[in-house]
């Protein structure tokens, strides 16, 4: 594994590039070219050059592939036991595995981000995998005791053709979350991955394949959100939408959903906060803020990018998270430097945007706050680890997602400040905590509007803990048996003996 991981990045070093990456979308069963013979470049964050070219999809892909995963849900595919299809979830666990050296550096190549980062993002996958395909036969109904004549009873049917849009952030991990209990459940798919950040997700359909996937089961056409993606969430073909990227994409995304009464999961943004209070244990809190913010370059839907901070302790927190801060040195993500590159020139622009507005408003920047000059770090687009001391609750430092590495900062007098503030922002995604007070640890827990609550340990869970948000975080849940149910229709069935 390490021999090969070091043999692929040596590649990239020396060509730019790796050979034999997939390059058409991948329909009923093969790779493709695009009606339109169109094609789009895919580029590396890292250095900001182009490494590959691969399919543009509009309108005819996507009703190819609609139609493919159509007439597969009543193919050999729909003939398979639960058993049978949690065989070959299980396969594509250890194909996955087999092949993580590959995955890793391709999404690092893609996305930007550190190698290490995509290894742990691989190995997500590969445990993805293996917990839906344990989950595929024990989706089991109720029965319900109707009295002497009746017996009832409920069936989770597969809910039909699922499309999936995905982000740039998390290519493999979102698509693989989505993609994994969709196929546990019985369903067929179409997914549509970012334009930034299409590789990985073809390499996992041909992957999929080639552990028994039928035909036409999973479909992934590449192409951009206005040309593939509107016409995917549009499409009278699909009967389930998994959604995750921006609020706005997402309010786009639900009008369309609208139009045929397709079944929606959003998962949206967040601005969440990490709470820290005086009695915590101060060197786990900075390890977490640290994570929390810049992991990923901050590029985390997730991100605990607000510190919300008990006063009595603020100076040494802010010092130490400083001091670090500064210490993260920016470079390629194969380098696995301090911090990695930002995803697209348009994104590190919105970064930049952001905190230019909220330096002109007053907010104090305690470090960072400036784009990174291309010729210190090979020409790729990266902003600089950034903290920023919020004026007041309303600034939309406080309010707005800013997707980079710049964490806000609120300091508050206590408990209940800090209660209130975590829930200031119409966000409802994810909220920390870090304290030796378990009575106020569960407090925040029940008192706080999110999706999911750390305690001691931002992003801790797996894939067995259901995730999504409330409010303009979106709903719906993915992971879990509940992200399992989402791709399921409960069918109600009464006799009367
Ligand atoms: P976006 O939400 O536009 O893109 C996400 C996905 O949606 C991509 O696959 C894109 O091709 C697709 N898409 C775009 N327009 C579509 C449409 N009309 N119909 C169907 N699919 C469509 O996000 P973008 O522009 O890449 O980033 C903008 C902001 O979104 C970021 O600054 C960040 O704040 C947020 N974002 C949040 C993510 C999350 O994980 N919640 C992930 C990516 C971005
Ligand atoms: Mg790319």
């Amino acid at each position: 594994m390490t021999v090969e991981r070091q043999q692929l990045i040596e590649e990239v070093r020396r060509t730019g590039t790796l050979a034999g990456l997939p390059r058409g979308h991948f329909i009923a069963g093969r790779f493709v070219a695009s009606a339109s013979g169109r094609e789009m470049e895919s580029f590396d964050p890292g250095s900001g050059k182009p490494f590959a070219k691969v399919a543009a999809g509009d309108a005819e892909d996507v009703d190819r592939a609609v139609a493919a995963a159509r007439s597969a849900l009543s193919g050999p595919w729909s003939r398979l036991s639960p058993a049978a299809r949690g065989e070959i979830l299980m396969r594509a666990s250890r194909l996955i595995a087999e092949c993580a050296a590959r995955f890793a550096v391709v999404e690092t190549l893609d996305s930007g981000k550190r190698l290490s980062e995509a290894e742990g993002d691989v190995a997500g996958v590969v445990r993805a995998f293996a917990y839906y395909a344990g989950a595929a036969d024990k989706l089991h109904g109720d029965s319900m005791p109707l009295g002497p004549d009746h017996v009832g009873l409920t069936i989770e049917e597969p809910v039909g053709v699922a499309a999936q849009i995905v982000p740039w952030n998390y290519p493999l991990s979102t698509a693989a979350r989505g993609i994994a209990p969709a196929l546990a459940a019985g369903c067929t798919l179409v997914v549509k991955p970012a334009e930034q950040t299409p590789f990985t997700t073809l390499m996992l359909a041909e992957l999929l394949h080639q552990a028994g996937l039928p035909d036409g089961v999973l479909n992934v056409v590449a192409g951009t959100g206005p040309e593939a993606g509107a016409a995917l969430v549009a499409h009278p073909g699909i009967d389930h939408i998994t959604f995750t990227g921006s609020v706005a994409t997402g309010q786009r995304v639900m009008r369309a959903a609208a139009e045929h009464v397709t079944r929606l999961v959003l998962e949206l943004g967040g601005k969440s906060p990490v709470v820290v209070l005086a009695d915590c244990d101060l060197d786990a809190a900075v390890d977490g803020v640290m994570e929390a913010i810049f992991e990923n370059a901050g590029q985390i839907c997730s991100a605990g990018s607000r510190l919300v901070v008990e006063e009595a302790i603020a100076q040494p927190l802010l010092d130490r998270l400083v001091g670090r801060a500064q210490a993260l040195r920016p470079g390629h993500g194969l380098s696995d430097a301090g911090i990695g590159p930002i995803n697209s020139p348009a994104q590190l622009a919105r970064v930049a945007a952001h905190v230019d507005r909220a330096r002109a408003a007053g907010n104090r920047i305690l470090t960072g706050g400036a784009v990174v000059p291309p010729e210190e770090c090979g020409g790729g687009w990266f902003y600089r680890p950034t903290i920023v001391l919020a004026r007041d609750t309303a600034d939309p430092l406080v309010q707005k997602e800013i997707f980079g590495p710049v964490l806000t900062v609120q300091i508050v007098p206590d408990f209940e400040a800090a209660v209130a503030a975590a829930n200031a922002t119409s966000y409802a995604l994810v909220a920390g905590i870090y304290t030796r007070d378990h009575a106020r640890a569960w407090r925040f827990a029940r008192t706080v509007d999110a999706g999911q609550i750390y305690i001691n340990e931002f992003f801790a869970g797996g894939v067995a803990m259901p995730f999504g948000g409330n409010r303009k975080s979106g709903f719906g849940r993915a992971k879990g048996m509940a992200g399992l149910r989402s791709y399921c229709k409960l069918k109600s069935v009464v006799a009367r003996i």
